[in-house]
């Protein structure tokens, strides 16, 4: 049933249903844990079975002693920080560690142990949700492109690109070669191989790849990564070799933001930014709602 199809279905159940119910009702499919339940498909579930394979491979934090300079940077924000990777953990899984003591939300400002101000969670991969929001509602159809993750991390967003596109290519390019060797791993026991490709490089080093893709993707890729001159030298390779009129590029957050938190402006006449409706997405969870609206989508001009 397309959606043409869907809709003129629902008007017609909402004429049967008897009017004191119609709030009940659409209360209930926005926002009901049953309806979101009946979403979880089977793409849904074999993200959440590479999930765990992956946190069985890492540490709690889900960082690695080898990132030394995200930990600076990550000490160094102004409110206390922690990293809870959002592809593996949840909010049931959050809450389920919280509860066991694996996990805290607080800490106090005196001695350091965690019992009182909130501490802020910062999270290097998108969540499930938010794939599933950036393949089917933000991105058109991807028949027959490629699309590259600058700073692949984790996979999450290649192994969500096989799951809820059609991309005919999903390359990762990540600095830290213990993560490329960790999505290897996945792209292998899960059969992605004929997709999907993570590259243990620096973005810097990926002129022809740039050219050739279609869709580019940069999920708050520098911030906590690079200085910010090395970030703003990544930034002028990216809008030298990514020019293809069309082309899209997805950011968290917006190219602005990311430009002014650099003290500088972003190339003119490079990028057009394109509406996204947010409301398509709406989780019970408000926070969640807030990190989706940080998903900015552009074309080249
Ligand atoms: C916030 S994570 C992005 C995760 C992933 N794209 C996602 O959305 O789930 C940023 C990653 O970019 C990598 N990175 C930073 N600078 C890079 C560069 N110049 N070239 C390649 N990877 C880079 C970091 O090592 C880090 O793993």
């Amino acid at each position: 049933m397309d959606f043409s199809e869907a809709k003129r279905e629902l008007k017609k159940l909402l004429k049967l249903t008897a009017p004191e119910h119609v709030g009940r009702l659409l209360q209930w499919v926005t926002s009901s844990e049953e309806v979101e339940s009946l979403l979880r498909d089977n793409r849904s579930v074999i993200l959440e079975n590479i999930a765990e394979d992956l946190r069985a491979s890492l540490p709690p934090d889900a960082t690695l002693p080898s990132e030394t300079f995200a930990a600076t940077k990550m000490a160094q924000c102004a409110r206390r920080t922690v990293h809870v990777d959002s592809f593996l953990l949840d909010e049931s899984l959050v809450d389920s560690m919280c509860e066991e003591g694996k996990l805290s939300r607080s800490f106090c400002g005196h001695c350091g142990s965690t019992q009182t101000e909130e501490l802020e969670f910062v999270s290097h991969s998108f969540s499930a949700p938010e794939l599933r929001f950036l393949f089917l509602n933000v991105l058109p159809d991807l028949t027959g492109r490629t699309l590259v993750d600058v700073g692949s991390r984790l996979g999450a967003v290649l192994f969500g690109g096989h799951e809820f596109s059609s991309a005919a290519r999903l390359i990762g390019v990540e600095l830290n070669e213990d993560f490329v060797k960790l999505q290897n791993q996945i792209i292998h026991k899960y059969g992605l191989q004929g997709r999907v490709q993570a590259l243990h490089s620096d973005v810097l080093l990926q002129g022809a790849l740039l050219q050739s893709a279609d869709v580019l993707v940069m999920n708050n890729v520098f911030e906590f990564f690079l200085e910010p001159q090395q970030q703003l030298r990544c930034w002028r390779f990216i809008s030298e070799n990514f020019r293809r009129k069309g082309c899209l590029l997805v950011t968290v957050p917006g190219v602005q933001e990311s430009f002014s938190r650099l003290q500088e402006t972003p190339p003119c006449d490079w990028l057009e930014e394109l509406p996204v409706n947010y409301d398509l997405y709406l989780t019970r969870d408000p926070t969640q709602n807030e990190s989706f609206r940080e998903i900015h989508l552009y074309r080249v001009m």
